[in-house]
């Protein structure tokens, strides 16, 4: 029998993933969780067949180009790829696959949390309760906002922006206007969802925005200084996609100035540290990557990834190919 493909598995995964990784492949685990250095990933290209990496390692260009390369497939634990070089594996001749469709629920359910979290103000509240500080009902005791009639803008209306356009729009009876020019109209109006002109109109006019692009170069910092102070002086921004979508020192000024009344976050640009102005804030909601955070989906992305690999190694297209 020929000797089955090294993998280099990343952080711990769900057990009965790492069973069926053991069972298909010479799979090597990460038993302590620690991530792995930079140097740890390059020796892991230098001596493995694929690499199973998760969005707490970055494969750069560098990480890539260890030589003499073994590496031939980084199938990646996560929708989100913005932590593997693409470009560079596309030169080097390394397949690199994702874990789609799997966590699209999952996460569009955290960014409508982070929407209620944020406009009911419940993170206060709970904090309050918690510190022994809730003196009792009153009628004007945490007021928030209220979200059925509202405008919901969304910027990017792939899966999960329209999975949060369905439950915005059929759930809560809230208007859902996005900006996606690939998008056409007639899909969009499927989960209630209708096109704006730009981007700067889906600021203007949204009590809620909430960002579902990938991150990408033309993406950093797509919320910045000047197109949040576009938005209304009581609107919230909610952010389930990538920290560098949002300018995160622009964001805390932006705050802390009443330009927008609240955010709330599932991503940070520098993971896991979270500026001390954004966690001193009442009106932001910080979560610590939580978006598909269920035990059904982790198995079921685990199983996807492995799924690539197997149809890598058996001479097969992966289904999640993106380079
Ligand atoms: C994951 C995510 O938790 O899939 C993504 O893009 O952001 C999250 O669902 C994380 O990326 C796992 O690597």
């Amino acid at each position: 029998m020929p000797p089955r493909p090294t993998v280099v598995v990343t952080r711990r995964l769900p057990e009965a993933v790492e069973r069926k990784l053991v069972d298909r492949f010479d799979a090597r685990l990460n038993r302590d969780d620690a991530p792995l250095t930079a140097a740890q990933l390059a020796d892991a290209v230098r001596t493995a067949d694929a690499l199973l990496p998760t969005v707490t390692d970055r494969v750069t260009a560098d990480v890539l180009g260890a030589e003499p390369r073994r590496v031939r497939i980084v199938s990646n634990f996560g929708v989100g790829y913005n932590n593997i070089d693409v470009e560079a594996a596309r030169r080097l001749g390394v397949v690199v696959t994702n874990t789609p469709d799997v966590l699209t629920d999952d996460t569009a359910d955290i960014a409508v949390a982070l929407m209620l979290m944020a406009a009911r103000r419940l993170g206060e509240g709970e904090r309050q309760v918690r510190a022994g500080e809730w003196t009792g009902w009153r009628p004007t005791h945490l007021l928030g906002t209220k979200l059925s009639g509202k405008t919901l803008g969304i910027i990017g209306l792939g899966r999960i922006g329209r999975a949060v356009a369905r439950r915005a729009h059929h759930g809560f009876g809230m208007r859902v206007l996005y900006y996606d020019p690939p998008v056409p109209p007639a899909v969009a109006a499927e989960v209630g969802a209708e096109p704006a002109d730009s981007l700067e109109a889906v600021l203007v006019e949204s009590d809620v925005v909430s960002l579902h692009c990938p991150a990408t170069p033309e993406t950093r910092h797509l919320m910045n200084a000047e197109r949040l102070r576009l938005m209304k002086r009581g609107a919230l921004l909610v952010n389930t996609a990538r920290g560098d979508v949002v300018d995160e020192a622009a964001l805390a000024t932006a705050l802390a100035d009443g330009v927008i009344a609240g955010a709330g976050l599932d991503v940070f640009e520098r993971e896991p540290a979270v500026s001390d102005a954004l966690r001193r804030m009442e009106n932001v909601v910080l979560l610590p990557h939580l978006g598909s955070a269920t035990v059904e989906t982790r198995v079921a992305m685990g199983e996807r990834a492995l799924d690539n690999l197997i149809a890598f190694f058996d001479g097969r297209e992966p289904r999640d190919r993106v380079a």
